[in-house]
């Protein structure tokens, strides 16, 4: 039968969701199952008070209609403060585009910027969604490589021989270079030399430069941030964060994206992203006023923050301390976010391939990971290590054993 579908709708697939309906049926026939699959901090670390009662006096006063497209002024005011606040920069009202989460976000820069053939630059292991809003648009990606040897930095001299090596035509047509910073799945933060000569590199190959700064709250182990917003300067970027995961509230859909310079390629971009949100007419609307008070709130959001980033910071040493035990694994110290991003030792162990692993680990063990596949690395896995350090300290016991049973034969005396 011929396919009502389009063809590019064959891109569309989220890795993270993909053993959820089976790890649900699993458990509503009695499995015990570790879900560590989904990086949502609002099931561990409630939304705080102050958010939740801004958002029901929204409904209250029934502000329940379509909002502006762009986003409420009260919104948008507290962004440009935010911007203000913590990187000292100074951001105009038509900078700032708010979204429904930063997944919306990532729709309408494809969408935008994106023609049939056209390249962008990713980085592997790349966020898992950052790659199917590129294909579904057409996109020819091309990859980058954050270097697990050292620390999941990324080499940009290794980076800018890749890039010369590009066919001319390629070349030409790279439209962006993607980052998430602080970095899912790898927790990394880079540095800001990294990200200095990253500025050059989409400067000299005309790219417009996205950073996906979500975590950029979310940092630890004695890292230093910076955002691009800070360092960018004079060269077209944009900025996404939102409320998912700074400020534990995923459920709210509140994205944002901040672009703050002014050239003629800035100016479109503002230009068509504000048509994108017109095409849509509103996102929620109590949420914004929610999202508003959160981030302008700054007294009860600093309360909220240091306890909850020392919490994280305990509970991803916790989980890296026993996956660097196992003698099956290599793991990397995240300094960011909330993922660890574990290797397994291909050459021990009998799995046909990472989907196999995690498969296999929900099947027999009832923990669900993310395989490494789904962020372009194979041979890897990703936990979420948000839950209590009991139920980590359960979920990896688990891997050990599920890895101890696959082992190859030859490793029977150890
Ligand atoms: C790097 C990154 N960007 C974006 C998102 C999604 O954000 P939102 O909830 O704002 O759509 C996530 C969620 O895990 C993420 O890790």
């Amino acid at each position: 039968m011929e396919s009502i579908l389009s063809y590019n709708s064959k891109y569309v697939e989220n890795p993270l969701r993909e053993f959820d309906r089976r790890s649900l049926y699993l458990k509503e026939h009695g499995k015990e199952i570790i879900k560590l699959s989904i990086g949502d901090p609002a099931i561990y670390f409630p939304t705080a008070d102050y958010i939740i009662k801004a958002y029901s006096a929204a409904l209250k006063e029934h502000k329940t209609y379509y909002s502006r497209s762009e986003g409420v002024k009260e919104l948008i005011n507290a962004i440009i403060k935010r911007y203000k606040h913590y990187y000292g920069i100074g951001l105009h009202e038509e900078d700032v585009i708010v979204t429904s989460g930063v997944s919306e976000a990532l729709l309408f820069i494809n969408s935008g910027l994106i023609n049939k053939g056209d390249s962008a630059l990713f980085f592997k292991p790349y966020y898992s969604q950052f790659i199917p809003n590129a294909l579904m648009f057409g996109a020819v990606p091309v990859y980058g490589e954050y270097d697990e040897k050292n620390n999941w930095g990324i080499d940009t001299d290794k980076l800018e021989v890749m890039l010369k090596k590009l066919p001319i035509l390629r070349k030409k047509k790279l439209k962006y270079m993607m980052l998430a910073n602080p970095s899912n799945p790898t927790g990394t933060v880079l540095k800001e030399s990294t990200l200095r000569k990253l500025v050059d590199i989409a400067n000299e190959y005309s790219m417009l430069l996205i950073s996906d700064e979500i975590y950029d709250e979310i940092v630890y182990n004695g890292a230093k941030f910076t955002s691009m917003s800070r360092i960018a300067k004079g060269v077209p970027h944009i900025v996404l964060s939102g409320l998912s995961k700074n400020f534990s509230a995923t459920g709210l859909r509140i994205g944002f994206m901040i672009m703050p310079e002014d050239d003629p390629v800035s100016q479109q971009v503002k230009k068509k992203m504000r048509d994108y949100a017109y095409l849509r007419l509103s996102i929620n609307t109590p949420a914004q006023y929610a999202a508003a008070e959160a981030i302008g709130n700054q007294n009860e959001h600093d309360k909220f923050i240091k306890g909850y980033v020392s919490k994280i910071q305990s509970r991803v040493n916790f989980a890296y301390k026993l996956l660097s035990q196992s003698k099956y694994l290599e793991t990397v110290k995240p300094n960011g976010a909330f993922y660890i991003f574990p290797k397994y030792n291909a050459g021990k162990l009998i799995f046909k391939n990472d989907a196999e692993f995690a498969h296999k680990l929900l099947e027999t063990q009832g923990v669900q990971i993310t395989r490494g596949s789904g962020f372009g690395k194979q041979g890897h896995f990703r936990i979420v290590s948000l839950a209590p350090e009991s139920v980590l300290e359960k979920a990896i016991t688990k891997i050990d054993i599920l890895l101890d049973r696959y082992k190859k034969k030859t490793d029977n005396k150890d």
